[in-house]
C-alpha cells in the first residue's frame, strides 16, 4: 500500500484540528450556558421555550436539551416520564397530572419562579406532552403490529368484513373464504395470512382509509384495477403500513407529528388517529406516483416503493413539514 505522505499529514491534522474544536465546543458550552443564564435571567429551556417559534423546532429543542442534560435532578426526571410511558400512564386523562408533575419539578430545579413566568409552563408542558404522547404511541403501534391476525377472533374477523364492505359494497361476499378478496387485491381466497409481519395494524389502516376518504380510497381502488398499471390494493396497503410504522419509529416523523399535534390541539398528545391520516396520506400519494411511473409490470414495485420513500423521507427532514393529504385524487 503506498501512502503519500503529505495527504496523510494533512488528514491527521484535519482530525486534530476537528478533536480541538469538538473539545472547545463541549468545555465553552456550560460557560456560555451560564453567561446566557446571568445576562437575560433564563434557563435554556425557557430560552427555548420563549424564542423558538411553536412546533418541531422548539420540540426538537426541548427533547434535546433534556436529553443532554447532565443534572441528576433531571435525569430523574425523565426516567420519572420513561415510565409514565411504558406504564400507559400517558391518556389524556393521566397525562395532566404528569405534565404538571413535570412542570413543577423542573422550576424548582432552575428556580423558575411559576408566578413570574406563568407561559413557560404551559409552552414546556405542551413540549413535553408531545415527545412522551410519541413514545407511548409507538409502543401502542408495536402492539397492534404484533398482534396476528386471528381468524378466530370475532373482532378480527367483523373488521375484515367491515373492509369488504367499505369498499365493495353492494357487491356481497358469498363466504368468507372466496375468490373475490383478489378483486380487493388479496393474495388468495382467505386474506388471514396476508397481514404477516403487520398484524392488525395493517387492517386498521386500511379500515381507517376506507371509512373515512371513501371517495378517495374508490378511485385509488379503481387505479389498482387499471388494466395496465394495475397493482394488488390490500398488499400495498399492508407494505405502507410497513413503511409508516418504520418511518415513525425511527423517528423521521417527528417533524410532521410534532407541527401537527401544536397546530391542532389545546392539549397536544400524538394519538392513533394520527398515524392513521399519515398513512392515508402515504397510500394516496404512492397511488398518484405509481400511476405516474406508468410501471410496465409489478415487478417495478421495489423501485418505485424505494424512490417513493426516499422522497418521503426528503419531505420529512425539513423541520417545518406539515403533510397534507390532497384531495382528490385525480382520474386516470
Ligand atoms: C389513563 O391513565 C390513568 C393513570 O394515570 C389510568 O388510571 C387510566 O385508566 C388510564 N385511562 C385509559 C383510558 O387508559
Ligand atoms: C414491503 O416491500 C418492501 C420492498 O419490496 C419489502 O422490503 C418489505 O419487506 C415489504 N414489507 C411488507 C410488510 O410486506
Amino acid at each position: 500500500m503506498s501512502t503519500n505522505p503529505l495527504k496523510y499529514t494533512a488528514s491527521l491534522l484535519y482530525r486534530v484540528i476537528s478533536a480541538v474544536y469538538l473539545l472547545i465546543i463541549r468545555l465553552t458550552r456550560p460557560i456560555v450556558k451560564w453567561g446566557l443564564r446571568r445576562t437575560t435571567g433564563l434557563c435554556e429551556l425557557q430560552r427555548i421555550c420563549y424564542c423558538e417559534p411553536n412546533g418541531a423546532i422548539r420540540i426538537f429543542s426541548v427533547e434535546e436539551c433534556l436529553s443532554k442534560s447532565k443534572n441528576k435532578k433531571i435525569k430523574k426526571l425523565s426516567e420519572y416520564l420513561e415510565r409514565a410511558v411504558s406504564e400507559k400512564r400517558f391518556n389524556q386523562t393521566g397525562s395532566n397530572k404528569i405534565i404538571s408533575n413535570t412542570v413543577e419539578t423542573i422550576c424548582s430545579i432552575k428556580n423558575i419562579r411559576p408566578d413570574v413566568h406563568q407561559p413557560f409552563g404551559k409552552l414546556f408542558g405542551d413540549c413535553v406532552s408531545v415527545i412522551y404522547g410519541y413514545k407511548q404511541l409507538l409502543n401502542k403501534l408495536e402492539d397492534l403490529k404484533s398482534t396476528k391476525y386471528d381468524s378466530t377472533n370475532l373482532d378480527h374477523e367483523q373488521n375484515l368484513l367491515e373492509l369488504w364492505d367499505s369498499l365493495m359494497s353492494p357487491k356481497q361476499l358469498q363466504s368468507r373464504i372466496s375468490n373475490l378478496w383478489k378483486e380487493i387485491g388479496f393474495q388468495g381466497d382467505d386474506p388471514s395470512t396476508d397481514f404477516r409481519g403487520m398484524g392488525v395494524l395493517g387492517l386498521a389502516n386500511l379500515n381507517y382509509l376506507a371509512n373515512n376518504y371513501k371517495d378517495v380510497v374508490l378511485q385509488v381502488l379503481s387505479h389498482s384495477h387499471h388494466p395496465k398499471y394495475g397493482y394488488p390494493f390490500a398488499i400495498v396497503g399492508i407494505n405502507l403500513t410497513h413503511l409508516s410504522y418504520s418511518l415513525w419509529k425511527d423517528g423521521s416523523a417527528k417533524s410532521h407529528v410534532y407541527n401537527l399535534c401544536c397546530q391542532t390541539s389545546s392539549s397536544p398528545v400524538p394519538s392513533i388517529l394520527h398515524f392513521h391520516r399519515f398513512y392515508c396520506y402515504l397510500f394516496v400519494e404512492f397511488d398518484k406516483y405509481w400511476m405516474a411511473e406508468k410501471p410496465s409490470t409489478i415487478m417495478e414495485f421495489e423501485r418505485i416503493r424505494a424512490q417513493f420513500e426516499k422522497n418521503i423521507r426528503k419531505l420529512l427532514s425539513n423541520r417545518n413539514c406539515l403533510l397534507k393529504l390532497n384531495i382528490p385524487v385525480e382520474n386516470v
